[in-house]
Formats: structure tokens, sequence, C-alpha cells
């Protein structure tokens, strides 16, 4: 045939419909599909087989899903299995990774590992979401881009309900992210139970009343309060609660403890944890206080080990972040504790103090088995030996980080700060000026140019964090992650290479009835309404 002979056959058959029809809708896009022609239609009753023990947890998810979706199911039922789960001892395999086959014998999900399966089922979701019944014929081959896919959340601004934050991680599974990054911590309000600290429920927990608007520490004196007292805080049975629900669907929380800033409501419960001894209260406006852990006292370190303590045994994670970001330096200089320790230490400014601290933190918790993540602050001073940063202040901190070898993860403000507005901030709700689009998060790659291909290698992935100083409600809060969480989801999952922002607002248009299932209180901008 001719060549142009040829592609008017071609064009023919796509607008007939004879050629397999184009690839389904899956975020995040995986690294291979191929789809070929024929369907498998489900049976009348969908028989799951999980052909290991293991696999067991993962096909009742799958079969829940099912019954929602309106298939009746059976758990490894006698009948021709329709779903088969396999864990391979494929030793070489990609823990995350994954193989999915719709073929006439039915649906096959292969993994080497149990997390590589759970995504496979993830996968088979979104088919039977987007393309019903019958499954298009489809062989699929997948594994992350990334080691560290993330989404933070600050309860410490606002608290929310356990079962959102259930919801946030069944959410983030869904997509593929396996890090959730609990902000435990703030000037705003303590959210950890610590029984041998008692006043941090029932002080740090709670502040008398928050301001009103966009108002910071600096207005202070112009601006409006709620005049009601707020707070709240996560047992440690509810930590564990939501720490073996996130285990269950491959998502691993690292909790952040924060020191030696954003500590005023610490401050509040226990005085002497501060450079000056007198009164301070749970912060009850927005920005960066001076009122800091004093770095001289020997009680601080005391009081945040006994603290870790604590907390280490609530997650078995590797990873605990200890914060590091936002501490002005006044309090310590004018501290005599404070410029006593520089003094016996041979420090020679407030931010190699910083590092003291932060590198005798991360001592404490190396020793506790933990490897310990900080904002990219931790830099300034000297880094602590193994700390992982996590860049925020733009990539310059991660860039600087991965070239000493530390391991890094990017969530830089630019493309990051899932808090910024998604559109143009005066017909959005109140919060930061600053805007990030969907289409801007899309654009993110995590691995700068700047690096070598062995340095990229410290490049662990990336996450988005979701401040709530502007977020009162478990509704905002999603409005605010979605769908840029799903933008994000295919920076660090997909390979760079498949990467299109037009197929990706398709594919997105495609799920809407998956996300409307799970009842996601998504931005609809992207759909252009
Ligand atoms: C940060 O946004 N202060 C990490
Ligand atoms: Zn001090």
């Amino acid at each position: 045939m001719q060549a142009t002979n040829y592609l008017f056959f071609l064009a023919l058959l796509l607008c007939t419909g004879v050629l397999p029809a184009q690839n389904p809708a899956l975020v995040p896009l995986p690294a291979s599909v191929s789809r070929g022609t024929g369907t498998y239609a489900l049976p009348a009753t969908v028989n799951v087989v999980a052909e290991d023990p293991d696999a067991a947890r993962v096909a009742e998810f799958l079969t829940d899903f099912l019954e929602v979706a309106g298939h009746p199911t059976s758990l490894n039922g006698t009948g021709t299995a329709a779903i088969r789960l396999r864990l391979t001892d494929d030793a070489d395999g990609e823990a995350e990774g994954y193989h999915l086959l719709v073929d006439d014998a039915g649906v096959t999900v292969e993994a080497s590992a149990r997390a590589g399966l759970f995504y496979g089922v993830q996968t088979l979701f979104q088919l039977i979401g987007t393309e019903g019944a019958p499954l298009p014929y489809v062989e699929i081959e997948d594994a992350p881009r990334f080691a560290y896919r993330g989404m933070h959340l600050d309860v410490g601004r606002y608290m929310f309900p356990v079962d959102f934050i259930k919801k946030y991680i069944d959410l983030m599974a869904h997509f593929k992210f396996n890090t959730f990054h609990w902000h435990l911590t703030e000037d705003q309000g303590w959210r950890i139970e610590i029984k041998q600290y008692p006043r941090l429920q029932e002080v740090a927990a709670y502040r008398d009343e928050t301001v009103e608007g966009r108002a910071q520490t600096r207005d202070r004196g112009q601006e409006t309060f709620d005049h009601e007292r707020y707070g709240g805080y996560y047992t440690q049975e509810e930590v564990k609660e939501v720490v073996a629900y996130a285990t269950d669907r491959s998502i691993t929380v690292v909790p952040e403890i924060e020191l030696p800033g954003h500590a005023r409501a610490a401050l509040a419960a226990y005085p002497y944890l501060g450079c000056e001894e007198g009164a301070y209260e749970t912060a009850e406006t927005w920005g960066v206080f001076p009122e800091i852990y004093c770095a001289g006292k020997e009680s601080t370190f005391e009081f945040l080990e006994n603290v870790f303590r604590e907390v280490l045994p609530l997650f078995p994670g590797k990873y605990v972040h200890i914060g590091g970001d936002e501490a002005p330096k006044d309090r310590w200089e004018s501290c005599p504790h404070c410029q006593k320790r520089m003094e016996e230490e041979g420090l020679e400014n407030e931010h190699e103090l910083q590092s003291y601290f932060v590198q005798r933190m991360e001592k404490f918790l190396n020793e506790q088995g933990k490897t310990m993540i900080g904002w990219d602050e931790i830099l300034e001073g000297g880094l602590a030996q193994n700390a992982v940063v996590m860049s925020w202040r733009g990539e310059a901190g991660g860039i600087e980080a991965a070239k000493q070898g530390h391991d890094v993860i990017m969530t830089p403000t630019d493309w990051c700060y899932f808090d910024y507005a998604q559109a143009d901030p005066a017909t959005e709700p109140l919060g930061p000026q600053a805007v990030i689009t969907v289409e801007k998060v899309y654009g993110y790659e995590p691995l700068p140019e700047e690096l070598t291909a062995e340095q990229q290698t410290h490049i662990l992935g990336a996450q988005a964090n979701l401040w709530t100083e502007y977020v009162k409600t478990p509704e905002h809060a999603e409005y605010m992650a979605y769908p840029r969480a799903l933008a994000l989801a295919e920076v660090v999952w997909s390979p760079q290479l498949v990467r299109d922002y037009a197929s990706f607002v398709q594919r997105v248009k495609a799920l809407r009835p998956l996300l409307d299932r799970w009842e996601v209180n998504y931005a609809t901008h992207i759909f252009g309404k």
C-alpha cells in the first residue's frame, strides 16, 4: 500500500473505531501501556482469587471496590477466576512495580511485593471505573519513577478529624503516593498526646481565639479575632489507628515535631522551655514567632527526648521530621544559657547553635534507629551527619544538600505549596496571594539539571505541602489538594517522557465519575468551569 493510501486507511479505521481505541484513562500514567484488540466482560459474579495469603488483604480492597461499583464478588470462590492477584518470587522485582494483564482469560495482576500488588489494584480500579464493563484487553508494566511520593497536611493551625485523615490517606493511596507527612506541632496548637506532659494536652492543644482574615504577626494591633476557643489533639490510640490504616494502604506516615521554632504552644504549656521564663500563650495569629526552644538549657533536650520516646514507637517508618524552619535567633542572642552553650561548644554564631541543636537531636534519633528529615534551614550552620533535607525555599537547599551527598525531598514553594491559590486569588477562598495552577504543578521536574547523575540519585522524590492557616474544613483541604495532587502524582510516578498536560486533563476528566464516587471535593478549573 502506498504511504498516502495507508494514512487514509488508518484515518478511516480510527474514525470508525476499528483500530484499538486510545489508551485507558489512568492517573498517574503507567510506565508502559499496550492496548490489545478485544474486550473481557466481567462475569455476573466476579471471582477474585488471591493466589498467595499475602495477597488476601489487597484482594479485599478489590472486592470492596467491585461491590460498590455494582459487581457482586466472591473471594477465592470455586468458579473460574475472573481476577487473579499473584505475588511472584522475583527477588529482583521492584517492590512497588506490578504487571497487569487483561486478556481472554480475565485479569491478572502480578507483583513481587505487596505494595506493587496494591498499586496494580489501584490501576484496576481506574480501568473499571472509567472503562466500565467490558474491560479492554491491555497489558501494563509499571513502576514508580521516584521512591518518595509525598503529601503533607498541617494539623497544627487547624485540626482535621481522624475520619478525614483516613480519607486523605485513601485518596493518596489511590494515586500511588506512599508517604503522608503529618505536621503535628505548631505555634497555634500541639496535636499529639504526650502522656508524660499533660499540659501539652491541657494548654498547648488550645488557643483562646483566632485572627480573622489574612493578618500576620506583624499586623498585631489592627487585626480582629473570632473570640472562639479552638483546639484538640490526637490521642496515641488515634495515632496508632491512623498509622495502621496508612500501612494497610502502602503509606508510611512521617510525623513532624517542630524544633527549635514553631514552638509557642509548647512554651505556653511549659515556659521553662523558652529562653525567658515568663508567660507564653499558644499563638492566635499566623506568621513566624521569635519565641523558640532555648538551646542552652539541658531541660529543653530532656523534654524533647522524652517527647520522642513516646512519639517514635507510634510510627514504624524510618523517617522522623524535626522541622528546623523559621527559627528567628533573637531570643538566643540575648539568652545567657544560649550564649554560654555557644562559648562552651566553640560555636561562632546562632546558626551554628541551631546546628548544634539539630545535630544533637539527630544523634538521639539515629540511636533510636530513625533517620531525621528537616526543612532546608538545617543546612545553615552545618548539616547533621545523616539528615535528609526537605527543600522548600526553592530548590537551592536541595541542590546543595545533594552535592554534599545527602538525600533530598523536593517541596519548592513555587510548585508544591497547595495552600497557594490554584486560580486568580480574587475568585478563590481566602489564602496566600500566590497562584499555583494545576498546569504549573504538572510541569514540575524534581531532578535539577545542575546535578550530576550521581548527585541526582539523592533526590528521593517530591511532596506537596498543605498548610492550613486559611483552611478550616476537610472540604476546603480537599479542594486545595485536588486535582493538584493528581498532577503531582504523575510527576513523581510516571516516566518524564510520557508526561503530557493535555492528555493529563483528558484523563482526569475521564476519572471524574470515580472522583465523584469517592466524594472528592476537587476544584474544576481545568475542566473549563
Ligand atoms: C515552611 O513552609 N515553613 C516549611
Ligand atoms: Zn536560651
